[in-house]
């Protein structure tokens, strides 16, 4: 298994959601991402196995927890969001990412699908932040090792009313803040990548995008911390169900990863801080990806032409 085959499967994820673009309809671009998604993994020489996906089997009819992909090979556990920010791509807007994760069987997280409290740093920040310390301690630790003031950090939060208090907590901290509609997977990932002017991720998403925030920032050197934070007791039962000894645990990136051997792919769909979005031309189009492993400590950034009707087309340059 070459793990640059995974982002064949990023890339047609992206091409089938990018149709959708601006077009309203969250629903059927993630459903076109999906069918894709499946089928490239379907022809893959691998044994996998998805642990985070659409959703649990009877609600999900494809990409479900626990099904099987792939024509034989090494076994593997997948991780996916075809469309990470739905609403993002069905209102054109930037940031949206088809995402997948691989490791060896039992190497990542089983997170049920509920929300987490998500804190995400850079690598030069990793070793020093809590998510128990209060958002001032955190600021002030990547401050210091980013080392600036904490009014030159930029923190990404989420612009949804539970963070209210949250918003204001980074304001009186001196902070600025970059609110989001959608898509803290991909700042959480921005925040280990120099030049995007992110310096930090908080607040709470939902818990399968934080087990691929964590992966990919395992790739990158940064650090990711978590807490579950189910909506209700059904929420909390179900985690308990799914392995996690209790609720409340602190996850670090050892809980969220547990193999120094993780993959991490993501496409773009619509342009954004880690990759351009899906650029069609004539008779094709082109994809811009990511691609990480942590053991390999390789980031690789691929941009692909695909050929999208059987006539000649011309290879544009930049
Ligand atoms: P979808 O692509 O599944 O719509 O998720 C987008 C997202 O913004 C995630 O990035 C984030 O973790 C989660 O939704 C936040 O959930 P909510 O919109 O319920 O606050």
């Amino acid at each position: 298994m070459d793990t640059l085959d995974f982002v064949k499967v990023t890339e047609a994820a992206a091409l089938a959601a990018s149709r959708w673009m601006g077009k309203g309809e969250r629903d059927l671009a993630d459903g076109a991402a999906v069918e894709k998604m499946r089928d490239v993994l379907n022809e893959m020489d691998i044994s996998g196995r998805i642990v985070i996906g659409e959703g649990e089997r009877d609600e999900a009819p494809m990409l479900y927890i626990g099904e099987e992909l792939g024509r034989g090979g090494v076994e593997v556990d997948i991780a996916v969001d075809p469309v990470e920010g739905t609403n993002l791509v069905a209102n054109g807007l930037p940031n949206s990412i088809a995402v997948l994760a691989v490791t060896s069987k039992g190497g990542l997280l089983n997170a049920p699908d509920t929300y987490m409290q998500k804190l995400a740093v850079g690598p030069k920040a990793a070793s020093y932040i809590h998510i128990d310390a209060s958002v001032k301690e955190n600021l002030q630790v990547v401050a210091n090792a980013m080392e600036r003031p904490i009014d030159d950090i930029t923190v990404v939060i989420l612009d949804r009313p539970r963070h209210k208090e949250l918003i204001e907590e980074v304001r009186r901290a001196g902070a600025k803040i970059k609110l989001i509609s959608d898509g803290d997977v991909d700042a959480a990932i921005a925040t280990a990548i120099d030049g995007t002017g992110i310096h930090v991720a908080m607040g709470t998403g939902g818990a399968p995008e934080g087990v691929l925030a964590a992966a990919a920032l395992k790739c990158l050197g940064g650090g990711f911390m978590g807490r579950l934070k189910p909506r209700n007791e059904a929420e909390a039962a179900r985690a308990l169900e799914m392995g996690m000894e209790s609720v409340d645990k602190v996850l670090t990136m050892e809980e969220l990863v547990r193999t120094d051997d993780v993959t991490f792919v993501a496409t773009g769909i619509t342009d954004g801080d880690l990759c351009r979005g899906v650029r069609f031309f004539g008779n094709g189009a082109r994809t811009h990806s990511i691609v990480m492993n942590s053991q390999s400590v390789t980031v690789r950034f691929i941009e692909t032409v695909h050929r999208l009707k059987a006539v000649p087309f011309r290879v544009r340059q930049h």
